[in-house]
């Protein structure tokens, strides 16, 4: 592949080395990261090249496909996993007074979290299921590819540092209680209720490589696109067409938008909080 950017001859290397880094991951762990926005990956790439000590990405890819488990932790370093609860508080208010009414003619409600990262999200998404008595006829679906992301997310725990933050997200997104109703504290954490896991099931799911599931009322896929290229974030928007129901919701994070309303099907519901229906 012609390198997309390149000045000098050893940054020409680089460049080469970093495509045949991402074929070697892919043939040997089927992990396809190929289709990712190439910036940002590049970057996350070199980063872990660092941490690692090691000379050059030919060498990095050496190490990677001799030792699986070093692959684990490099999965977890290349995907970014930054979050919150109730993280762009405005979109989980449109949520809360304007998608959960529809829910609820629902007899039951299927919800997909997908790019679920540490959790914060299926949480902040449970807590209004819960304040709005629909939880208990919910069944929700939290994936991601990365598997210490998924753990942290089955775990619920968080540092308390950001507690104010949450706490206020939570207010401006309409809460009724407080957010301290549904965690406990100590020791500099906060960990969320266990009632709150009841519903959720979480498992291991790769957006660009595995199936899709069907009949979704919801699809929550936000702040994932941003990571890929133009034709895997098409290819990924096609699929979660598939995964929805009829009048199914897809919410996507707040600078991702799609490029045209009517593209997969989907028309304009909250566009200003990324919220289309199908
Ligand atoms: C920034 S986090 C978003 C977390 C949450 N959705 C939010 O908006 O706060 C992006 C997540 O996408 C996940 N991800 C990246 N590539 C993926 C893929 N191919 N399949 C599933 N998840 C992926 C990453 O592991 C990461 O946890």
């Amino acid at each position: 592949m012609a390198p997309d950017v390149a000045h000098t001859p050893q940054e020409e290397v680089e460049e080469i080395e970093f495509h045949l880094l991402l074929e070697a991951i892919f043939s040997r762990y089927g992990y396809d990261l190929r289709g990712y926005a190439p910036a940002s990956l590049r970057r996350r790439v070199l980063a872990v090249l660092a941490k690692s000590g090691l000379g050059n990405l030919g060498e990095l890819q050496h190490r990677l496909l001799s030792d699986p488990s070093l692959f684990a932790d490099v999965l977890d370093d290349l995907t970014v996993h930054v979050s919150e609860l109730f993280r762009d508080p405005g979109f989980f208010r449109v949520f809360r007074e304007r998608v959960v009414p529809v829910l609820r003619t629902y007899p039951l409600v299927k919800i997909w979290h997908c790019g679920c990262g540490t959790g914060e999200e299926v949480y902040s998404s449970a807590i209004v299921l819960s304040e709005t008595s629909l939880y208990e006829r919910t069944q929700i679906y939290a994936t991601d590819v990365s598997p210490g992301a998924l753990d942290a997310a089955r775990e619920g725990v968080y540092s308390t540092e950001q507690v104010e933050t949450f706490a206020e997200n939570y207010a401006r997104a309409g809460g009724v209680g407080k957010l301290s109703d549904y965690c406990t504290d100590g020791y500099g954490r906060i960990a969320l209720k266990e009632p709150l896991r009841k519903n959720v099931l979480f498992f291991q799911h790769d957006l660009v490589s595995d199936q899709v599931f069907g009949e979704m009322h919801v699809v929550f896929c936000r702040n994932v696109l941003i990571y890929f290229g133009h034709d895997l974030k098409s290819r990924v928007l096609a699929k979660l067409a598939r995964s929805l129901c009829p009048g199914g919701f897809l919410c996507l994070g707040s600078s991702e938008r799609l490029a045209r309303p009517g593209e997969w099907g989907f028309t304009e519901f909250a566009a200003d909080v990324s919220i289309y229906r199908r």
